[in-house]
């Protein structure tokens, strides 16, 4: 697997990481054997968030990989997660990312101003994040060891500015929604001139989740070019991402596709089917609207800034 370097991280990252997120929730034993299934098929980087609910599956699937002897070290595996909204203040950020396994906590661009249990939130409890308070958090768990690097995800590059001026550890990632129907050029190119890699989430699109969608799976132009090359469509995806510069987390719980989706490497785009995906009309598929309710900052972010 190709490894990515981080800004202010103790560690590389490879290139593609497995999500863990599902909605409908998985039963655990089913998340845990997908998981053992992952790291057997050669997957080091694994993706999840208080949200989805799968640190304890993960944390345990690891412990059961390392008695398996699949990997000897803990340290083999490069785990990120998200620092969940209810906790985004400067005194709540250590206790939240000590209780779980992360490395690498990412965190939301809002904040909620009581512990939730089920989204939509209602109106009222999702308030502007306080970056200072929140990354001063994230600070801390750095220089407390409990994460070797800190980093964001669907931060707009205003938010990253803001977050650029008072950042004394500068964020390592941000974790944006990224696929051929929405390649957020312009906001990459903000991320690359400060030094912030982009990791793409729902490069396939989700596809059979109840925010997801199957226009990029579905897209003739990446089917056509699939078939011409002998791959499969999310190949094809999964491919452009990566020869963007850009890591991904993609999810599968099939072992086939697991393989399929690690199969991007020693074959490559050409410039002609480059150009063709850079010119695909643009359609953000997760809209934070659906999970989160109708907020301003939802827009900010779904507007690709
Ligand atoms: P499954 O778990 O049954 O393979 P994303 O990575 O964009 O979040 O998309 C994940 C969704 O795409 C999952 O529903 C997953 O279903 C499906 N998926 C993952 N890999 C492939 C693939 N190679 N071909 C088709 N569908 C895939």
């Amino acid at each position: 697997f190709p490894e990515v370097t981080l800004s202010s991280c103790d560690t590389t990252m490879p290139v593609i990481g497995m999500g863990t997120s599902s909605y409908p929730k998985v039963d655990p034993e089913t998340a845990k054997a997908a998981i053992l299934e992952a790291i057997r098929a050669g997957y080091r980087h694994f993706d999840t968030a208080f949200a989805y609910g799968s640190e304890q599956d993960l944390g345990e699937a690891i412990a059961e990989a390392l008695r398996l002897g699949l990997v000897k070290s803990r340290s083999e595996l490069f785990i990120t997660t998200k620092l969940f909204a209810s906790f985004a203040e400067r005194e709540l950020v250590v206790p939240a990312i000590n209780k779980i396994c992360g490395y690498v906590p990412n965190t939301w661009p809002f904040k909620f101003g009581k512990v939730v249990s089920s989204m939509p939130v209602e109106k009222g409890v999702l308030l502007p994040l306080d970056i200072k308070s929140v990354w001063e958090g994230m600070e801390e768990c750095k220089r407390l060891g409990l994460a070797r690097g800190i980093g964001v995800s669907n931060f707009t590059s205003e938010m990253l500015e803001d977050l650029l001026s008072i950042a004394k550890i500068p964020p390592a990632l941000n974790q944006l929604e990224m696929n051929p129907l929405w390649q957020l050029k312009k906001l990459r190119e903000f991320c690359k001139a400060k030094g912030i890699h982009v990791t793409a989430y729902s490069p396939l699109g989700s596809s059979g989740t109840k925010f997801g969608g199957n226009k990029i799976l579905g897209s003739k132009v990446l089917q056509d070019i699939a078939e011409s090359k002998g791959k499969t469509t999310a190949q094809i995806a999964l491919r452009w991402v990566y020869q963007q510069g850009v890591s991904l987390v993609t999810k599968s719980v099939n072992k086939e596709r697991m393989n399929q989706n690690i199969d991007i490497f020693g074959w490559s785009l050409t410039e002609e089917e480059l150009d063709e995906i850079g010119r695909l009309p643009q359609h953000k598929t997760i809209t934070f609207a659906s999970i989160m309710g109708p907020h301003d900052v939802v827009l900010q972010i779904d507007a690709g800034l």
